[in-house]
């Protein structure tokens, strides 16, 4: 697929996108649109209440802000701020919904068409017995009706097919037609810092439907491709979603934490947007498992957005409101991240851990980006944080 081709406005409708009937495209499209206005015009208005209302009274009244925390406690009594996070709130509410009605209308359908596929190329594995760790089973992450592993019928699929078209709406269509601009800045990133590296084989961490997989299957056309992911949603759509597509990847459901792949099996293992939502405690068993399925030489490279010890206590206020407004427990703890403890506690060494920032790939074609991370703005910053490990050669 050339990619260039595509219309950076639109969604490209594979064959395994649930597509919505015109009531409820325009439905959707609201929320992307009051999305957008939300993020670049009633958001930014929250540092000006800070700036010119906030912080002056606080200070006047002997309570000047010393961390982020400080910024919350005062900001929570504001009413623009209040105003601004009920409006964000609604719209993830709204979007889930506008997409669920369109996906439910065509289950069978979607079903059907991913069942329908006798010859794939790539594989599906589930494991049923597999228990859901309580991180994710405990809220509605990111207020997702029915979460990452919610199954309303046999053989689910459904909130794969929810989650691949709300993304779009949630990043507001910045991460480009097929939402893969996570894994396509990543493997850029990976090609030009490793030039040596020529992985045999690539793991995908919390997978997902896929989206940010795929570009490995492009930028290592070697290489065989895996993906994990607790949910058996996410799992049975990413496959059915990278048939339609044409790619080659094994997908199976597992814990991240814990795999049944051999040691030293893989040269590369990425995640993207992972991290942020597994307990502080699964964080390190993540890493600990990365270093044992890494051969030597090979690296791990977790992608998120930037950590809080990279902005004012303003900003880290701003892009900590998912914590406790938008179901996102962990989003907080795994912002305050230090790559070297992380390397040293499962044994790379905290010499080889790192962290970098780099450019989003499909910004260099899309020149409206913000520029800044705030709530609910995924993909608006026009780059990305990495952090990760390497693993020492033999
Ligand atoms: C925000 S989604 C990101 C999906 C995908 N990486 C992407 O870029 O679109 C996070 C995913 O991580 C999965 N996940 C969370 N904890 C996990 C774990 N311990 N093992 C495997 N998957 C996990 C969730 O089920 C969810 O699909």
């Amino acid at each position: 697929m050339n990619t260039a081709t595509l219309d950076p406005n639109r969604q490209f409708e594979h064959d395994a996108l649930a597509t919505p009937t015109s009531e409820e495209e325009s439905r959707q499209m609201f929320v992307k649109s009051l999305k957008y206005h939300l993020a670049t015009r009633v958001a930014p208005g929250n540092k000006l209440a800070y700036e010119a209302r906030v912080l002056p009274e606080a200070e006047k009244a002997g309570r000047a802000p010393g961390s982020y925390h400080d910024v919350r406690a005062l900001m929570a009594d504001d009413g623009y701020y209040r105003l601004w996070g009920a409006m964000q709130r609604s719209s993830q509410e709204m979007m889930w919904r506008s997409v669920q009605v369109s996906v439910e209308r065509q289950i069978d359908e979607l079903q059907a068409k991913a069942k329908g596929n006798t010859a794939p190329l790539g594989s599906v594995t589930l494991d049923p017995d597999m228990p859901i760790p309580g991180y994710i089973s405990a809220v509605d992450i990111h207020c997702m009706p029915g979460n990452y592993h919610g199954e309303f019928r046999e053989d689910d699929l459904s909130n794969g097919a929810v989650y691949d078209r709300a993304v779009w709406f949630y990043a507001m269509g910045r991460m480009g037609p097929l939402n893969d601009d996570m894994g396509r800045s990543m493997s850029d990133h990976i090609k030009a810092h490793y030039p040596g590296l020529k992985p045999k084989r690539v793991l995908d961490m919390g997978c997902g439907v896929g989206h940010s997989t795929l570009p490995y299957v492009d930028a290592f056309p070697e290489a065989e491709i895996y993906g994990v992911d607790l949910g058996a949603p996410m799992i049975r759509y990413a496959h059915a979603r990278a048939e339609a597509m044409g790619k080659k990847v094994h997908y199976s459901q597992q814990n991240a934490e814990k795999t049944n792949f051999p040691d030293g099996h893989f040269d590369l293992i990425v995640s993207h947007i992972l991290v942020h939502e597994t307990s502080n405690k699964a964080i390190r068993n993540i890493m600990k498992e990365a270093y044992r399925l890494l051969a030597p030489g090979g690296v791990v490279l977790h992608l998120e957005t930037p950590p809080y010890r990279a902005m004012t206590d303003f900003e880290a206020c701003m892009l900590d409101w998912d914590t406790r407004n938008n179901n996102e427990p962990f989003w907080g703890g795994s912002h305050l991240i230090q790559p070297e403890e992380m390397a040293e506690l499962a044994g790379f060494g905290a010499e080889q851990g790192f962290e970098r920032t780099i450019p989003s790939a499909f910004d260099q074609a899309e020149k409206q980006r913000t520029k800044i991370f705030q709530a609910g703005d995924f993909g608006g910053g026009g780059s990305w944080y990495i952090w990760g490990a390497e693993k020492e050669k033999a």
